[in-house]
């Protein structure tokens, strides 16, 4: 009887021992689909802002050609919005983008940058061509009128306005969206990089992009071959 019950006392504490694991190892897991869910929600939530950007638009390039969202297919496209006269910020950021070309290695010629001037007024075609050769072939500056350019900066929520300077009246700056978006070789959004985003980090990511892209449409074009052959596998 005495031993029986102590076999039997130790028993429940064995079992209160496994009952407690698992209901931590219940609370762990919650925690974690919890986690994950929330995680899940955010991105989401974040794909959702950004998955209707874009949209059709005719603006003029550096030579002057009419240039419409049909020109961003065939290569990966690195937009940004900005001016010629910005002091600043531009320069910091075509640098940047220039610098993550040449981090890029061979892989660059899958990829053109356009600038949408959000100072049509002065930046002409003339102006834009001379400035975009600073930072390398692949740049493309784009105008258009005052509304053209609206439309487009609405079409990606880019953010633009004038602030008037002292005196000369020609010496006013545009506050402006800094954001590089990429869009993929059919002209749709990817991703975007916040300003200032440093090149090895930037070139990181759009190898890794360029690279997942690739192994999709393979695997893909595989899965296609094989049905064709008749191939269930
Ligand atoms: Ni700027």
């Amino acid at each position: 009887m005495h031993g029986k019950g102590r076999v039997n006392r130790q028993g429940g504490a064995a079992a209160r021992q496994a009952r407690t694991f698992w209901v931590l190892m219940l609370a762990g897991v919650l925690m974690l689909a919890g986690v994950l869910w929330w995680a899940g929600k955010q991105a989401e939530v974040s794909q959702a802002r950004f998955a209707n950007l874009g949209g059709p638009f005719t603006l003029v390039d550096h030579d002057g050609r009419p240039f419409t969202e049909k020109d961003l297919r065939g290569k990966y496209t690195l937009l940004y919005f900005g001016y010629t006269y910005c002091p600043d910020v531009c320069p910091t950021e075509l640098s940047i983008i220039s610098e993550t070309l040449n981090l890029l290695g061979d892989l660059r010629q899958r990829f053109r940058v356009v600038m949408v001037s959000v100072d049509p007024e002065r930046d002409t075609p003339e102006v834009l061509k001379d400035y975009m050769a600073n930072f390398g072939p692949e740049f493309i500056g784009l105008t258009g009128t005052p509304e053209q350019i609206r439309s487009m900066a609405r079409n990606w929520r880019a953010f633009y306005r004038k602030v008037p300077g002292e005196g000369d009246p020609q010496a006013y700056t545009m506050d402006h969206t800094a954001t590089t978006f990429l869009l993929d070789e059919q002209g749709n959004y990817v991703r975007h990089f916040a300003y200032a985003t440093p090149p090895d980090v930037m070139a990181r990511a759009l190898r890794d992009i360029v690279g997942s892209q690739q192994a999709r449409q393979e695997q893909r074009a595989q899965t296609t071959e094989r049905a064709a052959q008749g191939d269930p596998s």
